[in-house]
């Protein structure tokens, strides 16, 4: 298994950022947990994290030529605004699966609404660091 992790914009700041929301662990922590858990299944992980939107459509455009088994992706706001985020999904073979930390259900009306949950394989939220780690765990354990 070949696994990608992309998270967009403002999850670089994880751990000074709206801790009561988010939690203390950083972004760092998250990748290397991931990697650990990844690697625990004979896997490999690539990381990537950026603010920019188009940078994330390139990188899923790059994730595709490269045949990745799964994306694991915490698109942060722009779940709620993207539609070129989520064309670039639609666009392509590899499955993506939509994490969030928080469970975007219980907070304002805004991020209620996905606009890239549709073209994705699934979608995990609510469950902190354990989003990240129970999406791994939908590809490394699917049968
Ligand atoms: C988030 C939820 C989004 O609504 C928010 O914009 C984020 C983080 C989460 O992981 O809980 O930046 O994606």
């Amino acid at each position: 298994n070949r696994l990608l992790l992309m998270n967009g914009p403002n999850i670089n700041l994880l751990g000074k950022r709206e801790k009561e929301i988010y939690g203390e662990f950083t972004l760092q922590t998250i990748e290397d947990n991931l990697t650990e858990l990844v690697q625990a299944y004979s896997g490999e992980l690539d990381c990537f994290q950026s603010n920019h939107e188009g940078d994330l459509i390139d990188y899923l455009h790059q994730a595709n030529e490269l045949a990745y088994d799964g994306i694991i992706f915490n698109p942060a706001a722009y779940t709620h605004t993207s539609i070129a985020l989520r064309d670039a999904i639609a666009a392509i073979n590899v499955p993506v699966i939509e994490v969030h930390i928080s469970n975007v259900h219980n907070r304002e009306a805004f991020r209620h609404k996905s606009m890239l949950a549709a073209v994705c394989y699934g979608q995990i939220v609510g469950f902190g660091m354990n989003s990240y780690r129970l999406a791994a765990l939908a590809f490394l354990e699917n049968k």
